[in-house]
């Protein structure tokens, strides 16, 4: 790092030529060849974009300082329990979307942006989550959900069950030995009260994972498992075990999307869709029949509305399906994921025994597979409001909140962009071979490459301007990819402390057990 300084300086002062760029990395060992592919923008190196407060040597010191006296006031290997466990699912959230979202955030301010922090960034804790599966090198949220949820790494599109299980097979999925639980139910037999949280649907991969049991995520209704070639009387629906089976049928907060899942055909939902089922099953109604003095809500009004200390348990299906995208949705119909995360928690800290809450993020990942930066960042930032409204409402003294994502998306931060340029736009500083500039998010697959009839790349300035815009991606696919690289964990909390290196994501649950006494393994508390 030493070397860069006077690098930086060298560069200021200098028109770039390539031979001194070529000199410049020639000091950094690497090839002539390497460093001839190296070329920073003049406007750039010449300090254009420089914050003044920024080159003062003290100004880094300063955060330094601060850095050190954080780390310093860290409670070091508390003995202390978490009566309650939050935990935050970024669905498809790698690093890169991370860093572009508070970039975002800063940049809505009217600041350069990379200077910003997200709420979780200022936990005190933070590590890596190795996310592969039992036959994934890069996964799906189901057997992820399986491991940060039932702590077991299992296969790709499984739920609640083990790696003995291959894809649709019934058979093996009904075999005791292979079904895994969760630590929803883990929490549920300490006498805690649990609940799931989503911006999808109910029966979407991530939140099923606290209660389904599948050889096939896509099983969320009877029509489903049929369509799949399986007898839905043997393999039993995810919709239907929510409702009727342990862990689900126990929940005391279940709000997301995907109405249609648990209605009949023959029913017009709330939302003005029909049901799904085919077996005239009304889901619905079967759980109010089970509970008394359970609350149905289908909209912002009615959750807001509610009153969580007269209903027993609630249930929240705010959309037929998918939950609509923040920047698309009727704020005024369908509740925030803030909104729903301060519901969930007044209604589930009622229990003096405590509660563990799953709540996830979940239209992160579908807007990255959409390829549209500009709502995945969008979904972040609801995300990150989400995390610090919830360790605002509750004690830093007892509650846990773990923050982590399930698997990456394969977007990058690329180039050498000025400071402040803004992260939906096109990166004014470097080109292509051909001239022609590029954006700064970029997606290694998706369906838009933005290519002329001859296969050049066009300008992009008049294409990325809108919200909604589909960011360029280098692989022609219908849509965006998963990742494989780690993904971020970060903690706040009694027991935080546990959720740093680099860590297998099935170990996630079992230290988040041991942080609340629940489950079979070790325990804070028996120490
Ligand atoms: C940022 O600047 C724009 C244009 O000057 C202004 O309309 C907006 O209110 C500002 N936003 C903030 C958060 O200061
Ligand atoms: C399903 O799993 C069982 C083991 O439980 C196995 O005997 C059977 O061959 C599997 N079926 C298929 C189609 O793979
Ligand atoms: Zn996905």
């Amino acid at each position: 790092m030493q070397l860069l300084l006077p690098i930086l300086v060298l560069l200021a002062f200098s028109g770039i030529t390539l031979s001194r760029v070529k000199e410049v990395h020639n000091v950094l060992e690497l090839t002539g060849q390497r460093a001839s592919r190296l070329r920073f923008s003049t406007d750039v190196a010449k300090g254009k974009y420089t914050p003044p407060e920024e080159m003062d040597p003290q100004f880094w010191y300063n955060i330094a300082d601060e850095e050190i006296a954080k780390r310093l006031q860290l409670p070091q290997l508390s003995t202390k329990k978490a009566k309650n466990v939050i935990m935050f699912l970024g669905d498809g959230m790698p690093i890169s979307s991370v860093t572009a979202a508070r970039i975002l955030k800063g940049q809505r301010q009217n600041k350069t942006g990379e200077e910003s922090l997200l709420s979780f960034e200022s936990f005190p804790y933070s590590g890596l989550s190795r996310t592969y599966c039992s036959n994934a090198q890069v996964p799906d949220s189901a057997c992820t959900a399986t491991a940060y949820l039932c702590g077991v790494k299992t296969n790709i599109i499984n739920l609640g069950v083990s790696a003995a299980v291959n894809f649709n097979n019934c058979t093996a999925s009904q075999d005791p030995a292979n079904r895994l639980t969760s630590i929803a139910e883990w929490s549920q037999n300490a006498g805690k009260s649990t609940g799931i949280v989503t911006t999808t649907t109910l029966t979407h991969a991530s939140p099923s994972g606290a209660y389904a049991k599948s050889a096939n995520r896509m099983w969320e209704c009877d029509t489903d498992v049929t369509s799949y070639g399986v007898d839905a009387s043997t393999c039993i629906d995810m919709a239907t075990q929510l409702v009727t089976q342990t862990p689900g049928k126990n929940f005391e907060v279940m709000f997301g999307g995907g109405m249609g899942k648990f209605l009949p055909k023959t029913i017009k939902d709330s939302h003005g869709k029909a049901g799904e089922r085919s077996d005239g099953v009304n889901l619905l109604s079967r759980w109010q029949g089970l509970h008394d003095k359970g609350v149905m809500v289908t909209n912002r009004k009615q959750l807001l509305n509610l009153d969580v200390s007269s209903a027993s348990s609630i249930i929240g299906v705010f959309q037929s399906g998918l939950m609509d995208l923040h920047m698309d949705a009727d704020a005024t119909y369908q509740p925030t994921l803030s909104e729903l995360t301060e519901v969930a928690i007044k209604k589930l800290s009622q229990n003096d025994n405590g509660y563990f809450v799953f709540i996830e993020g979940g239209l992160i990942d579908i807007a990255n597979h959409y390829t549209q930066a500009g709502y995945a960042l969008d979904e972040l930032l609801e995300f990150e409001k989400a995390i610090q409204l919830a360790r605002d409402i509750t004690d830093i003294e007892d509650t846990l909140i773990v923050v982590t994502a399930d698997h990456g998306h394969a977007v990058s931060i690329a180039g050498y962009p000025g400071r402040g340029t803004p992260i939906l736009g096109v990166n004014h500083h470097d080109a292509d071979i051909n001239g022609v500039k590029y954006s700064v998010l970029n997606y290694a697959a998706g369906p838009n490459q933005y290519l002329d009839e001859s296969g050049q790349r066009i300008p992009l300035e008049d294409i990325l301007g809108p919200d909604n815009a589909i960011t360029p991606s280098y692989i022609p696919t219908e849509i965006g990819v998963h990742s494989g690289e780690d993904v971020g964990i970060w903690a706040s909390g009694p027991q935080s402390h546990l959720f740093t290196g680099v860590m297998q994501q099935h170990t996630i649950p079992h230290l988040m057990a041991y942080a609340s006494c629940v489950g079979s393994g070790k325990k804070v508390c028996g120490n």
